[in-house]
Parts: C-alpha cells; sequence; structure tokens
C-alpha cells in the first residue's frame, strides 16, 4: 500500500482489494489441489462483499459464528452456511425458521440438549449438524475418541436432527512457537477427526482449518473441509506464526502521528478503539518501519516507541498490522478499498456488532 491516501482521514480501516485477491485466490487453490472444500469464515472481515468474492473464487459456502452474522450474508445471496455455534433459545430458534427457508444451514453443537432445541425446527427435512470436537483448545465439544462417537450416536437419536459431520477449531495453534509444532497440531486436529468418524460408523464430514493449520490440514487424508478465516487479511500474529508476510497483510490502520512529546517517543489516533485490546501492544506491526513499534495503547492513543535521532513527524500517516484482525473489522462501520495504492470506494462492515 502506497501514499497517496490523503482523501483518506484517519483512523481509518483499510483493506487492500489486491492483496485481499491474492490471498482468497492462493486459499482456493490450496483447497483445490488437495480436493477439499473451503468454507471460509466471514468473521474476519464481516463483509457480504468479500464473502461474496470468495464464493466467487471457489469456496463452496461460508461459516459464520452468530445467527445475525448468517442473516446478513444471506441477504447478500450467500446460499450455503455453516453457523459455527450452539444455538439456544425460541427467538433463535425462530430466526433459524425464517433463515433455513433462504439458505441451507447448518449448525456446529456439542450437547444433546442443544441438539434437541435444533430437532424442532426441523420441519420436513432434519437440520444437519456438526458435532464439535475439543482438539485442544478446550473451548468448546468433548474430546476425540469415544467420549464424542458416544455424544455424537445420542445426538444422532434425536428427533429432527441428522449428524452431518464432526468439526473442530484449533485455536491452540495460535500459541505454537515453532513450524514443527504448528505442522503437529494441523495433523492432529484431522487425525484425531477421522479416528472418531471411523468411531461414529464412517460416512461423516470433516470439518477442520484454522488460518495457521488449513494449509497443512488440506493436505492429510480424510479432511473434507477447511474453514480459514483469517487468511483473507492476515495480522501481526499470523506472521509471527510464519503464515503471512507484511506484503500479505491486506488490512491495516491508517492513523496519523499527533505528537511528540519526547524523542523517542509518539503518539498516533488509533487505540484500542480501532486495534482492538488483543494481544500485546508491542507485537502490532507498523508496515514499512522496522524502526518504530508500539508501546502501550490507550482507548483512542497508541504510543509508539522509535530510535531517538529518527522517528516520524507530526502529520505523518503509519499504516498498523494489528494483532488480531477479527476483533478489528468489528470496530468499523467502513473500510476503505485500496487498489493499486489508491482508494477504491468504501466496503460496508454489514455484519459487524452482530452479536445475536
Ligand atoms: C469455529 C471456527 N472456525 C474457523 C475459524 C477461523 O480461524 P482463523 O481465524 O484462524 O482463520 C474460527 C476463528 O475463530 C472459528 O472460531
Amino acid at each position: 500500500m502506497t501514499v497517496p491516501y490523503e482523501t483518506i482521514d484517519t483512523p481509518a480501516l483499510i483493506v487492500d482489494l489486491d492483496r485481499v485477491r491474492a490471498n482468497v485466490e492462493e486459499m482456493a487453490a490450496v483447497a483445490a489441489r488437495h480436493g477439499v472444500a473451503l468454507r471460509p469464515h466471514v468473521k474476519t472481515h464481516k463483509m457480504p462483499e468479500l464473502a461474496t468474492a470468495q464464493l466467487a473464487a471457489g469456496a463452496a459456502g461460508i461459516t459464520c459464528a452468530k445467527l445475525g452474522e448468517a442473516e446478513v450474508m444471506a441477504d447478500a445471496g450467500c446460499a450455503d452456511i455453516l453457523l459455527a455455534y450452539p444455538l439456544w433459545g425460541e427467538p433463535k430458534l425462530e430466526r433459524l425458521r425464517a433463515l433455513r427457508e433462504r439458505a441451507r444451514v447448518r449448525v456446529s453443537l456439542d450437547s444433546v440438549e442443544v441438539a434437541e432445541q435444533l430437532g424442532r425446527v426441523a420441519g420436513r427435512a432434519p437440520i444437519e449438524v456438526f458435532v464439535e470436537v475439543d482438539t485442544g483448545l478446550g473451548r468448546l465439544g468433548r474430546p476425540p475418541g469415544r467420549p464424542t462417537a458416544e455424544l455424537a450416536g445420542a445426538i444422532e437419536k434425536v428427533p429432527g436432527v441428522r449428524v452431518a459431520g464432526l468439526l473442530t477449531h484449533a485455536g491452540h495453534a495460535y500459541r505454537t512457537t515453532t513450524s514443527e509444532e504448528l505442522r503437529r497440531v494441523a495433523e492432529r486436529e484431522v487425525t484425531d477427526l477421522v479416528e472418531t468418524a471411523g468411531l461414529c460408523g464412517g460416512g461423516l464430514e470433516i470439518s477442520v482449518g484454522s488460518t495457521p493449520t488449513a494449509r497443512h490440514a488440506a493436505a492429510v487424508p480424510g479432511v473434507t473441509e477447511i474453514r480459514p478465516g483469517t487468511y483473507v487479511f492476515n495480522d501481526a500474529t499470523m506472521i509471527r506464526l510464519g503464515v503471512a508476510t507484511e506484503a500479505t497483510a491486506a488490512a491495516r490502520i491508517l492513523a496519523t502521528v499527533v505528537a511528540r512529546p519526547a524523542s523517542d517517543r509518539f503518539v498516533v489516533d488509533a487505540g484500542t478503539k480501532c486495534l482492538a485490546a488483543d494481544g500485546r501492544p508491542e507485537d502490532i506491526v507498523v508496515a514499512g518501519r522496522p524502526e518504530l513499534g508500539m508501546r502501550f495503547l490507550s482507548e483512542e492513543h497508541g504510543v509508539g516507541r522509535c530510535p531517538a535521532d529518527g522517528g516520524p513527524e507530526i502529520g505523518e500517516r503509519l499504516e498498523l498490522i494489528p494483532n488480531h484482525v477479527c476483533p478489528v473489522s468489528n470496530l468499523f462501520d467502513h473500510a476503505h478499498g485500496v487498489r493499486g495504492g489508491a482508494p477504491a470506494g468504501e466496503l460496508a462492515v454489514a455484519a459487524r456488532g452482530r452479536v445475536r
């Protein structure tokens, strides 16, 4: 991304559409090469335009976390949605019934209780579910093997419900420190699910793949679908994990230096309200300026460090690559598209704030 951006006021979320296209095509090629379906998680961008671009590049469907996100994406024409979140309560069941009228919707879950609720929306066709498995993150799901096989068996007996597959999210891959450790997490993600599917009698879909693990996991026999989300933009965490570079980081916060209170300190007009409060501020990347770094963020201020003899001037604009880009998209109504280094129109972050 090169200047000029003079027309864009800061702080702003900037999305380089050339980089997005390259990222989208690269992951689509990974999935195609290994013969697995790609179902990107749209929580990263929350932008119907980018979901549509992912589908046009070959994605089989999309993944959403919240029903509200799925509704926005269905409005934009997304016809095949995996809701990777357990749904509970009559208001949501009512909305799920309506959503099923206009899209193929499958839901992940990890309990018989949620399955019994979902069975009530079945109507003419059973609701298809993915049983979530805990392959190490410790969030949702039972451990692989017998505990999950028993759960899947019990869910299969629930009227109106059909178990379509097993699903896991290897979010613990974010905590790995070597590429070898990352590869092991990715392989375990698949092999745990494939072995568990064997105990369930086989024939189940196997849905895996965060951005750090997706490229490895796609190559492991037995996987049927990968669900990376962050790859569309990448972020400082992906750079640290070695699965992205500054050149593939497509979403950045454009910020202006508003103060130089000390020779080794600068302040930009972007704090946690723009960069989110995820991760260590020191890990935020100041693109193209390796001599600069961030020290801490308050809500409206980003405080950075610089060499005493070479800091940025007041009024200079910097591009900051956030630690975790998904909550950053959630903070903006619009992103500024950039193509070939020039502003290329706004993108609506239409599914931001859809917490229900
Ligand atoms: C269930 C699920 N699937 C897929 C993803 C995508 O992972 P990533 O953002 O690492 O690409 C997430 C991210 O949080 C997730 O929660």
